[in-house]
């Protein structure tokens, strides 16, 4: 008789929507479909170093579909950078020792860009490891989607919706900050679906007077308030030559000197773009007359229970990767291509960044609608 297969599971990097459910995908089709066991690791890749385990099994599985979060507990430790009693460590060798104890044939990563990168470090290192694409930034590359994107642009989108009622009574400039990493998808999703009348997106670095001239063309028309849908990653033109010339500088550093100047340059700047929505705001606000607010969504885009969409999407995702686990397809994540999941090796997804391309159809529809993306190409209408 075969032996039993064994999987670990874990969950690494920020939280999300969806989570819970494909975790139930994973292990509901592994223990109840083709008879596997099922162990989780707790808190990311350091329930792995640290052997923190939670039995899953079909009680623990069960009600769990509609839960935020994760189950499992998350966290952002790099397998090979490990915060141990205060020092970095390169915790790869106990990982695997700790898979081997326990007969792992596979292990499970669910996670985003981040985690992607640590998962194929694992693979590299011996383990047959297998991901899942969540994240709320939608960014991972070579999957159509991610899962908790579209809780969080639900979420971002009904934000905008309401803020719509204090910018118009209050004849207002309402700034609303939308994460999304370096990527831009969460913000221009959300702006559209909401109607803001400016998006900014780290792929488009704007000019602050061409925002300033279209809400006080709005003004012109009647229409004293404006949405302002910017990514906390969207960064102003000035502000993105500035970081160009700084990574320029440490590409072509001679020496450690010169490299850690141009390190110490970029961290300065990185410091100084956190409080790039209150100054756009406030720069607004002197460019304008109009009086400005920021609301900062922050975590609440990630909390709670799953959209439809997303459970879909964790489910397809987590029965198809139960699936590879029995055919012993590893060193890949499992993409979402269409309405079927594909297998992708890891080494073409880790690294890569999936950003908004400057020619996408939401681009266009953005224009068209009148929407100001920053750049001074508005239509005008
Ligand atoms: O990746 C998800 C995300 O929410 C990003 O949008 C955001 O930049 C980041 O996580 C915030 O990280 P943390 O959870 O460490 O605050």
């Amino acid at each position: 008789m075969a032996k039993q297969q064994r999987i670990g599971i874990l969950t690494a990097g920020g939280d999300s929507p969806g989570l819970n459910a494909a975790i139930r995908a994973v292990g509901k089709s592994a223990l109840g479909y083709y008879g596997m066991e099922l162990v989780g690791f707790r808190d990311g890749f350091r329930g792995l170093a640290e052997d923190r385990r939670l039995r899953l099994d079909k009680s623990t599985l069960a009600g769990i579909l509609t839960v935020g979060g994760t189950i499992l507990g998350t966290s952002r430790d790099k397998p090979h950078r490990m915060e141990i009693d205060g020092r970095k460590r390169d915790m790869t060798r106990v990982i695997v020792s700790n898979c081997e104890k326990h007969g792992l044939d596979a292990v499970v990563c669910l996670g985003g860009g981040g985690t992607q990168k640590s998962a194929l470090r694992l693979a590299q290192a011996g383990l047959p490891v297998i991901t899942l694409p969540k994240t709320i930034d939608n960014d991972v590359a070579m999957t159509d989607a991610t899962f908790g994107f579209d809780t969080a642009l639900g979420i971002a989108t009904e934000a905008i919706d309401r803020l719509h009622s204090t910018a118009h009574s209050h004849h207002r400039i309402v700034v609303a900050e939308i994460m999304g990493h370096r990527s831009g998808w969460l913000a221009l999703g959300a702006g559209i679906a909401g109607g803001a009348d400016v998006i900014l997106i780290p792929e488009i670095p704007y000019d602050i007077s061409a925002i300033a001239q279209a809400i006080r063309r709005r003004s012109k028309h009647g229409t004293n308030f404006s949405i302002v849908a910017v990514a906390e990653g969207a960064i102003s033109k000035q502000d993105a030559h500035a970081f160009e010339i700084a990574l320029e500088r440490k590409a072509k550093a001679r020496d450690k000197v010169q490299r850690q100047a141009a390190q110490l340059e970029l961290e300065a700047l990185e410091v100084k773009h956190r409080g790039n929505t209150l100054r756009l705001a406030n720069h607004l606000e002197e460019l304008t007359h109009l009086e400005s607010r920021v609301t900062i969504l922050g975590y609440v885009q990630r909390g709670g229970t799953p959209s439809a969409a997303d459970r879909l999407l964790a489910t397809r995702l987590g029965t198809a990767c139960a699936d590879l686990i029995h055919r012993k397809v590893f060193g890949v994540m499992v993409a979402a291509r269409g309405d079927s999941a594909e297998p992708v090796p890891l080494e073409e997804v880790a690294g890569k960044l999936k950003t908004v391309p400057l020619g996408h159809p939401w681009l266009e529809s953005a224009r068209r609608v009148g929407t100001c993306l920053g750049d001074g190409e508005d239509s005008q209408n």
